[in-house]
């Protein structure tokens, strides 16, 4: 499998619980590289603007509130097959859903809190990365 980059949020809820360093551990022990990343908090209109195709979902507010309601890590993931990768590592949307080990399973505290974002698809990857960062603080090496 060729080598790919995806996009991660390390969650309000992980963040303050202290996962940060757990999580990317995690990521590296699974070949999963840090590629960039940036602790921020996202504005509103931001936050709107990455959950655009969640709009209309009557649990959109609630998503836009609790992911500027704190700092988040913001990371481009690289590695063979990272996108799908970073989405078994992640679980189930639903942290009782999500198979035993995976983030979720571990620092998710409900289904909005659920601890980490993942880019679903090469192509919402490309779409989610522009919005955070600069191809030049992207390394690729
Ligand atoms: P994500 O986009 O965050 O990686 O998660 P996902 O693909 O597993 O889930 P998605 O369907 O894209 O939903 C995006 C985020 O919205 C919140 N959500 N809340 N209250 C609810 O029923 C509900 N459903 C989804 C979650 O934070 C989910 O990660
Ligand atoms: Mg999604």
């Amino acid at each position: 499998m060729a080598k790919e980059i995806t996009f991660s949020i390390i969650k309000p809820n992980a963040v303050k619980k202290g996962a940060i360093g757990d999580i990317v551990a995690h990521f590296e022990k699974n070949d999963l590289k840090i590629a960039a990343a940036k602790l921020t908090v996202l504005s509103r209109k931001k936050c709107e603007e990455f959950y655009a195709e969640h709009k209309e979902r009557p649990f959109f507010g609630e998503l836009v509130d609790f992911m500027t309601s704190g700092p988040v890590m913001l990371m481009a993931l690289s590695g063979e097959g990272a996108v799908l990768k970073n989405r078994d590592l992640m679980g189930a949307t639903d942290p009782k859903k999500a198979a035993p080990g995976t983030i979720r399973a571990k620092h998710g505290a409900n289904v909005g809190e659920n601890a980490v974002h993942g880019s679903d698809s090469a192509a919402s990857a490309q779409r989610e990365l522009a919005l955070f960062f600069e191809k030049s603080e992207i390394v690729n090496d």
